[in-house]
């Protein structure tokens, strides 16, 4: 399967480039998960067997969902621990894993979103005994936008489950998504003893301290009913049985996003864990190409192409930096080397572009498709940007989504409007809120996914910038991008109409696209109605 990625040296095959051989190698993969199915603890688990890390623990301590707003405020203050955290990169079977993090919080969802346009596969964890939840499901779809191939971990299975069919329906039907067991779990909770491995008649059984293997012949060998209790080796084969209506395994499929390989697990027993990683190893795809407005971007171009999905403010308090995180797209990324700003057009020199292992950062002296690099700049980055080496092209797909919770701002001080703009625009270029400024010149809105963006807010504008600020309800429940359907001067002026039918309710957003807000989803159709010349978008791709 491998050989998909690195075609084996035939006698007329010409050697691989530096950079189709790096790019090749590189797994670029996040963990998508429901607060509490277990992503931290597979998250240590997968980089103990990297070797980044030597003691389980070492991550984060507890559950980000246990955290307290006041311990929210506190990692907002402690942000370059956060930083640390935020690409995992290890190395396991010859490959170059880069472990996108994405906040354990649901208020933070929109930077998982932004996170996952940076990846080439990801992870989902499911715990066993609550199947898909509603994170799991928004996030699945956020996938499923981009065709993201998915690995499926079933998690817990050493407490109390759900039938393991069940579960496998349930992922059928409610994600719509082909299911193909890779391996066949062995009881659940206290009884749970292991898997069996359908791809290579496998026993794994899970003893103190790690796994014991035995190859089988197949579901029919003996040796089955020797090491497992009393009845469970018919068990086994009766499942393996009914499993076999699931398809097989399908390379294609799966890399195009339809079919998910299911694997069963305990990430706190450590167990399937190794297996997981086999299966990411063999089967998770290397940096393929990517569609920027001008073309088409090959991995193992000599060209040099990123784009930013993520900024981090404030890594260290003394310094107002902000590390900005590059996904690369092709070529090669040497230290020092000047990119250019596809959106300014200004030059950005990369004099220490940082990697970033676990707990450590350390400068790089190159990078390649597929890493994940840091940038430290002074703000002159933002989210969505491009960086080439002089090439004119954009990536699209860093996504933004129509907020929910839309505020008022309000300032104490009216001296402080100009510092109030400056703040919010540099606030909304890290993605911290999205900004909307109404038509009519009235006090800037902010669109959050979750409350504690609004704290996050609220306490940095104090903190960074000495402006005051609180926030009003307002009476609308949701906000649409608009845009004409047609291009040309007939369409620019029916756009324009609309925006002056009610400038209390139109706005413009950080990028100055125009946006319309709604009191209700009734009101909302009644404007697709009356305006069908006018698309009215819940999702924009940045650029
Ligand atoms: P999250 O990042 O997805 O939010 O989940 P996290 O890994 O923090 O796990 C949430 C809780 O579930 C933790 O318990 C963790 O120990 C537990 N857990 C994770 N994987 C497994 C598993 O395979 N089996 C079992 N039995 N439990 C698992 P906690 O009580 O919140 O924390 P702690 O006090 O145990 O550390």
């Amino acid at each position: 399967m491998d050989s998909l990625d690195t075609p084996a040296p035939g006698h007329n095959q010409p050697p691989l480039s530096e950079t189709a051989a790096e790019a090749g190698r590189r797994r670029t993969f996040a963990i998508i998960a429901h607060p509490d199915a277990g992503k931290t603890t597979l998250t240590e688990q997968l980089l103990l067997l990297g070797g980044a890390i030597q003691i389980a623990g070492a991550v984060r301590a507890k559950g980000e969902r246990r955290r307290t707003r006041s311990d929210w405020m506190k990692i907002e203050q402690d942000r370059g621990i956060s930083v640390a955290t935020s690409v995992m990169t290890f190395e396991y079977a010859g490959q170059i894993f880069n472990l996108l993090d994405t906040p354990g919080h649901e208020d933070f969802s929109e930077d998982t979103y932004r996170t996952l346009s940076a990846v080439d596969a990801a992870v989902m964890v499911i715990d066993a005994a609550k199947g898909i939840e509603a994170q799991t499901r928004k996030l699945f779809e956020v996938c499923r936008l981009r065709d993201i191939p998915i690995v499926t971990f079933i998690n817990k299975m050493d407490r109390e489950a759900r039938e393991p069919l069940e579960l496998l329906d349930e992922i059928e039907k409610t994600l719509a998504l082909d299911v193909t067991p890779a391996t066949w779990p062995i009881g659940s909770g206290r009884e749970f003893a292991g898997v069996y491995d359908r791809h290579d008649a496998t026993l794994r059984m899970m003893r103190e301290g790690g796994e014991q293997e035995i190859t089988l012949s197949g579901p029919e060998d003996a040796r089955i009913d020797g090491l497992l209790p009393h009845g469970q080796g018919d068990v086994l084969r009766e499942g393996i049985e009914l499993v076999s209506v699931y398809p097989d395994f399908e390379l294609d499929s799966f890399r195009e996003g339809h079919l998910t390989p299911i694997y069963f697990g305990s990430a706190l027993r450590g167990f399937g864990v190794k297996h997981l990683l086999d299966g990411l190893a063999k089967f998770a795809p290397s940096p393929s190409s990517r569609r920027a407005d001008a073309r088409l971007v090959e991995p193992d171009e000599e060209k040099l192409t990123g784009f930013v999905f993520k900024i981090q403010a404030n890594t260290d308090l003394n310094h107002r930096d902000r590390v900005a995180f590059l996904r690369v797209c092709s070529g090669r990324l040497r230290k020092g080397a000047r990119l250019k700003q596809v959106r300014t057009g200004k030059s950005i020199p990369v004099n220490a572009p940082l990697f970033f292992f676990a707990k450590e950062r350390q400068v790089a002296e190159e990078a390649w498709p597929g890493d994940v690099v840091g940038i430290a700049n002074h703000g002159t980055l933002r989210i969505g940007d491009t960086l080439t080496d002089g090439e004119e092209l954009n990536f699209r797909g860093v996504p933004s989504f129509a907020p929910e919770i839309l505020r008022r701002v309000r300032l104490d001080d009216p001296m402080l409007a100009k510092k109030l703009r400056k703040a919010l625009d540099q606030l909304a270029d890290e993605g911290v809120v999205q900004v909307f400024r109404p038509l009519d010149g009235s006090q800037p809105v902010v669109g959050v996914v979750g409350q504690l963006q609004l704290d996050v807010l609220a306490s940095r504008m104090m903190a960074e910038y000495g402006v005051n600020i609180t926030f009003e309800p307002t009476s609308w429940s949701t906000m649409r991008w608009v845009a004409s359907k047609e291009s040309g001067p007939e369409a620019r002026a029916v756009l324009e109409r609309f925006l002056r039918s009610a400038p209390s309710q139109m706005a413009e957003d950080h990028d100055n696209e125009p946006v319309a807000f709604f009191t209700s989803d009734w009101g909302r159709r009644r404007a697709e109605e009356e305006w069908p010349a006018l698309s009215f978008l819940s999702l924009r791709e940045q650029h």
